[in-house]
């Protein structure tokens, strides 16, 4: 039989991956305002902690690195035997990388490390982290279990500001979403994605190179301006909902309209 997935007190369990950064921080404080109880993940893990703190009791923090599968399946043992079944995953632990000039790399400079640390956080996390929950799931079923991926509008457009290895990774975390999506369904397990455009955070700010980028940039997007955090929460917090239920394999676009489909 389905277990409801909550605890005594009624409340389903959110573990955010990437939970220290500007959209996964945004992400813990919107599923928390909902009445999830919140795991801020992060590989850091002071961060994944301030952000814990600011939501304080019941959330909590727990750090470890998406990319270790060890760490993955050690990190989901003890969250569960702490806080109960996770319900929702969101994956929102992702890595821009760039050469030590601080530019981006073209392909043609692309080092074999560049290109493996991108993959390694951006897919295979995302990978490592859904496989762990699921395995999960299947042995202990909840009832609207939720998935929530990150790909990017890069991914989708092949890039203008970001790399060809942030890009590939990316859009393996399209069809990996649409693959878990298939594969748990079964279960009663939505899997959908997000794919932001230009959010203004420090993985977008690591990417200007001269001043009034992002201004220019704002001016090609539709509604006219660089988009918050906040745009994506509220995105994600949708698609963990029990009324969201009859969507999955989707990727929902937050971009201010900067591509439309
Ligand atoms: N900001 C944007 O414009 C934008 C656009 C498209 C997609 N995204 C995606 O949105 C997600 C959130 O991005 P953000 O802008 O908040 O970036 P951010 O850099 O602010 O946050 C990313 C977080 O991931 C964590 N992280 C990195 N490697 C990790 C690992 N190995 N294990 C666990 N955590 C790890 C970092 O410590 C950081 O806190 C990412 O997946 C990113 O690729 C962002």
């Amino acid at each position: 039989m389905v277990n409801v997935s909550k605890d005594a007190a009624g409340t389903r369990l959110a573990l955010v991956t990437g939970g220290g950064g500007g959209i996964g921080a945004a992400v813990c404080r919107e599923l928390a305002q909902s009445g999830y109880r919140v795991v801020v993940s992060d590989l850091d893990a002071h961060r994944a902690a301030a952000v814990a703190a600011g939501l304080g009791a019941p959330h909590a923090a727990h750090a470890f690195d998406v990319s270790d599968e060890a760490a993955v399946e050690n990190a989901f043992d003890d969250i569960e035997r702490r806080h109960g079944p996770v319900a929702v995953l969101v994956s929102a632990a992702g890595l821009l990388l760039f050469q030590a000039d601080g530019e981006r790399p073209l392909i043609k400079n692309t080092t074999l490390d560049i290109w493996e640390r991108s993959f390694a956080v951006n897919a295979r996390g995302v990978f490592l982290c859904g496989r762990a929950y699921l395995r999960r799931r299947e042995a202990r079923p909840l009832a609207h279990g939720r998935v929530v991926t990150f790909t990017s509008v890069a991914a989708q457009l092949g890039g203008y500001r970001s790399s060809a290895s942030y890009i590939a990774a990316k859009s393996a975390v399209l069809g990996l979403t649409k693959a878990m999506a298939r594969e748990s369904a079964h279960l009663g397990i939505t899997v959908n994605g997000v794919a932001p455009g230009l959010i203004d955070t420090d993985m977008l700010r690591s990417t200007v190179t001269s001043s009034g980028a992002l201004e220019a940039a704002a001016r090609a997007i539709p509604l006219g301006r660089i988009g918050a955090a906040q745009d994506v929460a509220a995105a994600v917090r949708f698609l963990a909902s029990e009324e969201a239920g009859y969507i999955t394999g989707s990727i929902i676009d937050v971009n201010g309209g900067y591509r439309m489909q």
